[in-house]
Formats: structure tokens, C-alpha cells, sequence
């Protein structure tokens, strides 16, 4: 898919939480594309090295679990030793388990909730100091879903994860407004993405592959699964100064998904 690179992100500095893989990985190479560098954060540590030697000196990894606050902290200071700042936070990692409420395992539960809300919840409170010593406009993203606006029964985890996600990212975008504090603070929800994760689901063996991506597609208006680059872009537009009256919204890129009756 073409994207055009217009130096949106030049003179910024992000660290991107789910860096190694999916949207992800899509946005920290947009992000650097435009001219910004990224700390590409991941447990899969190994992948996330991988593509920041791919992308070249404006790219570094760092090992991070989301649900560890210390670690959390360590990511900061190394995305400010290595780039000298820190400007704009992408809240990307992710996980998506079934369930629902009735029957969902109790670790599952704990686990998205763990690593969904806590995770960025944590990445907020270590990264808004530091944005705010940047001295410069900044701005975090934090990715929800289609799921946090309509709820789904068969993930009752996810659901409540991403819903308590949307409520953390308003009061983010108030609390930085009142204080007068240039953060902005905005969510993007996807509709079905073709990631690896929609891929483990896709042949997860709950039904057949043809019969998943019909039925995913036929949630979405337009009827198709979206693409990682779809997602990235309203992440881009959301972290850059184009942005720069648009806080506390609710971005979606999910084919109409979430306005379906
Ligand atoms: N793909 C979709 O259809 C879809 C739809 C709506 C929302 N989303 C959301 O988009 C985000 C990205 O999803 P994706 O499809 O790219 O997923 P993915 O599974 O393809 O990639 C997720 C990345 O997050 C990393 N990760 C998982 N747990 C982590 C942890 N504890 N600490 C640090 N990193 C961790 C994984 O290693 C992986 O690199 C997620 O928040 C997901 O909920 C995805």
C-alpha cells in the first residue's frame, strides 16, 4: 500500500510498544519514514532488533514487558540516551483472547487486562514527565479497538480492556489540557486488521480459514478485513502537528464497523 512521506515526524522521537510485529511494526516504520526515530519496544525482543537494524541509525529495540513499570521507566531513559528526548508515545501492544463472561478463564482475564489497560496505563505515567521535559509539543496514542465501542461476547476481557482504555485516554487528554501541558492524548480503533494477530485466529481452528475471513469481513460495512498501513496512517496524523486541535477522540479505521446497528 503507498504512504507518502512528507517529513511529518522529523525533529520527533517515539516510543512504539508492540514495535516487533502488526500495526505495530507498521507504525514505527511510517514513523521513521516521516523522518522521526522510534524506540521499538517488544517482548519479542529478537524480531524488534530485527527491524531496527532494518530501518537503519533512527531505530533502536528495547525489551519490554508492558505490564512491568521498572521496565517501563528503562525504556524512557534509553529512548532519551539514544535519541536525546522523548516526544510521542504509541500505546500498541496488544492481546486478544476468547472468552466470555461467564466462561473466560480467570488468567486470560487477568492477563488482558494486564497487559491492555495496565500496560498503557504504565506507559503513560512513565512517559508524560518525560515528554513534558522535552519542552515540546508531544503526543500519545493509544490503540483501542472497534470491539471498545461495540462491545463482542466472545472476548468479555478485551472488551472491558479496551472500553477501560477509551476512559484512561479522555482523562489523559483533560488532565494534560487543564494543566496546560501540550500532550495530546487521542485513541485509533481498528476494525479486523491482517496481522499476525488476526492470522493466529484466522487459523486458530475455531472454524475454517475462508469461513473466519468471510464472517470478520461481514462485521465491517465495507466488507473487507483492513490493512496494517490503514491503521498506521490515522496514527501518524494523530501524533503530528497536523493534529494539533484534536484531543480525547475516538479515531476509527474499521470499515464502518462500529456504527453498524
Ligand atoms: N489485528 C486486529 O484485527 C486488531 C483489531 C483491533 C485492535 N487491535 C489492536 O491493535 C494492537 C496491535 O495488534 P496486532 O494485530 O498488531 O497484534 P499482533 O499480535 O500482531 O502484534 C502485537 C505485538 O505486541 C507484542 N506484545 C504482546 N504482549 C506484549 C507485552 N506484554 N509487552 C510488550 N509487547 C507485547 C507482541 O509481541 C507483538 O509484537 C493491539 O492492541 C490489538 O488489540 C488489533
Amino acid at each position: 500500500m503507498a504512504t507518502n512521506s512528507n517529513g511529518r515526524m522529523t525533529g520527533k522521537v517515539a516510543l512504539v510498544t508492540g514495535g516487533a510485529e502488526g500495526i505495530g511494526s507498521t507504525v514505527a516504520r511510517m514513523f521513521v519514514a516521516e523522518g522521526g526515530q522510534a524506540l521499538l519496544c517488544d517482548v519479542q525482543i529478537d524480531k524488534a532488533q530485527a527491524l531496527a537494524d532494518e530501518l537503519g541509525d533512527n531505530a533502536a529495540a528495547f525489551e519490554l514487558d508492558v505490564r512491568n513499570l521498572d521496565q517501563w521507566h528503562d525504556a524512557v531513559k534509553e529512548a532519551q540516551g539514544k535519541f536525546g528526548k522523548l516526544t510521542t508515545l504509541f500505546n500498541i501492544a496488544g492481546i486478544s483472547e476468547p472468552g466470555n463472561v461467564v466462561d473466560v478463564d480467570l488468567d486470560s482475564w487477568q492477563r488482558t487486562i494486564d497487559i491492555n489497560l495496565v500496560g498503557p496505563f504504565h506507559g503513560c505515567r512513565a512517559a508524560i514527565p518525560a515528554i513534558e521535559a522535552s519542552g515540546e509539543a508531544g503526543a500519545i496514542v493509544n490503540i483501542g479497538s472497534m470491539i471498545a465501542i461495540r462491545a463482542a461476547a466472545f472476548v468479555a476481557a478485551y472488551s472491558a480492556s479496551k472500553a477501560g482504555l477509551q476512559g484512561l485516554t479522555r482523562s489523559i487528554a483533560l488532565d494534560c489540557a487543564e494543566r496546560g501541558v501540550p500532550i495530546r492524548a487521542n485513541m485509533v480503533h481498528p476494525g479486523a486488521i491482517r496481522t499476525p494477530m488476526y492470522e493466529r485466529y484466522k487459523f486458530s481452528g475455531a472454524d475454517e480459514p475462508e469461513n473466519i475471513e468471510r464472517d470478520f469481513a461481514a462485521t465491517h460495512p465495507m466488507n473487507r478485513i483492513g490493512e496494517p498501513e490503514e491503521v498506521a496512517k490515522a496514527c501518524i496524523f494523530l501524533a503530528s502537528d497536523d493534529a494539533s486541535f484534536t484531543t480525547g477522540c475516538d479515531f476509527t479505521v474499521d470499515g464502518g464497523g462500529s456504527i453498524r446497528s
